[in-house]
């Protein structure tokens, strides 16, 4: 068991008594001081005076640790949560996109931009090699985003072939994630749910009952959420091409695949790649993240513009707008950084690097599934496995696995497993820290539901209003101050 976090507060006083002790001052609390405020702008729009901290360097330096120690992050420890992929975010990306050129404004110039217009040009490339694609528009700020803007791309080659009415349906697997069913539902489509099988996986039977004439989209995940490859991925393919709808590819389990497999060579039409979790950047707290969309060619001319190519005239690159784009769906061309970040990745991984990261993501779940004591129902699974809780509560398991020091996995999902723990360890750990996930998995496994449901009892927060939290957001003090 591993309990280590700092417990000093500013005064010097250790807080010996868990966790409700653990307290970290504004620094405004610590100490402030009105300084006067001599602005250009505009008398109505400024203040007099503004109230800011007053402290030395190291007050500081050690308020930000504190604060952060009592975090839980990927740098702090491993991070297994299912689907969601937090993996270590390597350095030297945060490096590359912190160099001074990296900063470059959206309006400048094209001729003034040649190098960021490379880049992009490149990492639109990569990405189409990697997911067997030949188009791909870096815009899309997140998985989410590229599924929507996927779920448009399909809607307006329906339109262009005046069957934009007619289909009006959207499948999507009982495993899918949440987000499939609601950018569907979001896009106006009805969403038809398609039960999985026995072995969890899409049955064929099921889906040619369920494709007509008023489908538009099948959306899938491959590996699905339970880690399990489609193995009748052609024939799925072939059933919702016959019935003229078009195969989406949900991008979030790209790296169980990478170098060994390509959607589009699977009979994908249109896909999106989480770069914020099969590449770089960490992905939490809503990102920022990107989530490129890549389309077979019949569906290029839909993209969303800009996308960028070789200048038309002469040498260098250019934006360009796809004929019939269905517009913007962000500001200029996405979240530029995450973009810098994956491309940086991308590059010095090339393609051995990318294959291996697929193999030991793979290798790593597989380990670590066969050291743990709970159940883990369905296999073959590649990059992430979906164990049972049993007769324990996955949610009080995930709890309790804080106070052995290690972030827990996405519990309660998908609700094909009951009590589901949803592990995926990433390619990152080795296998000492695979060891102590296993530890972690094991000790818990033995306690008795007491203590599951009074933990944790070694966190800065015990249990959290998670609903109140997501629903009702306060994102500054100031807010919170204005209710009180
Ligand atoms: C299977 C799956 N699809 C889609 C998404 C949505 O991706 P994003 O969080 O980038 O919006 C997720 C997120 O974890 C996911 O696990």
């Amino acid at each position: 068991m591993r309990y280590d976090q700092a417990r000093w507060t500013d005064d010097g006083a250790e807080g010996d008594e868990g966790a409700d002790e653990r307290y970290e001052p504004l620094l405004t609390e610590k100490n402030s001081e009105e300084v006067e405020v001599d602005s250009p702008l505009p008398d109505d729009l400024t203040r007099d005076s503004l109230e800011l901290p007053a402290l030395e360097e190291p007050q500081l330096a050690r308020h930000y640790t504190r604060l952060s120690q009592m975090n839980y992050g990927v740098d702090s420890g491993p991070y297994p949560l299912g689907s969601c992929t937090m993996k270590y975010n390597p350095k030297f990306t945060e490096d590359v996109a912190a160099l001074p050129s990296a900063a470059v404004h959206p309006d400048r110039s094209e001729r003034s931009v040649q190098g960021s217009l490379a880049l992009m040009h490149g990492l639109q490339d990569y990405l189409a090699r990697i997911g067997g694609m030949d188009a791909v528009s870096l815009q899309p700020p997140a998985g989410a985003a590229g599924e929507f803007t996927g779920i448009l791309v399909a809607k307006a080659f329906h339109e262009a072939n005046g069957e934009g009415d007619q289909r009006d349906e959207i499948i999507v697997p009982d495993s899918a994630h949440g987000t499939n069913f609601a950018s569907a539902a979001l896009a106006g489509y009805e969403v038809v749910e398609l039960p999985s099988g026995d072995d969890g996986r899409v049955e064929v039977e099921a889906l040619e009952a369920a494709a007509s004439d008023r489908t538009a989209l099948f959306m899938l995940t491959n590996p699905n959420t339970l880690g399990l490859f489609e193995r009748d991925i052609e024939e799925i393919a072939e059933v919702v091409h016959d019935a003229g709808g078009l195969l989406y590819y949900d991008g979030a389990n790209l790296n169980a695949l990478l170098g060994q497999a390509r959607p589009g060579d699977m009979g994908f039409d249109i896909m999106h790649y989480n770069v914020h979790k099969t590449f770089a950047t960490p992905h939490g707290g809503g990102g920022p993240g990107a989530g490129p969309v890549g389309v077979v060619s019949d569906l290029a001319e839909f993209l969303p513009a800009p996308r960028i190519r070789e200048a038309e005239q002469g040498g260098g690159y250019e934006r360009f707008d796809p004929e019939s784009t269905i517009g913007k769906v962000h500001g200029f061309q996405g979240n530029w950084l995450v973009l810098v970040k994956a491309y940086a990745y991308i590059a010095r991984l090339g393609d051995e690097g990318l294959t291996d990261a697929s193999a030991k993501a793979v290798l790593n779940a597989n380990y670590l599934a066969s050291q743990i004591e709970y159940e883990v129902p369905f296999e073959p699974f590649h990059h992430e496995f979906v164990a049972s809780a049993g007769d324990q509560d996955a949610a009080d398991v995930a709890k309790r696995m804080l106070d052995y020091g290690v972030h827990p996995p996405t519990t309660k999902w998908p609700e094909i497993v009951s009590e589901a723990l949803m592990t995926e360890p990433t390619e990152i750990e080795s296998r000492d820290t695979l060891d102590q996930l296993a530890e972690a998995f094991d000790a818990v496994a033995a306690e008795d539901d007491e203590t599951l449901a009074n933990a944790p009892n070694r966190t800065t927060a015990k249990r959290i209003d998670q609903t109140s939290a997501a629903r009702n957001l306060r994102l500054s003090w100031q807010s919170l101050e204005a209710e009180e």
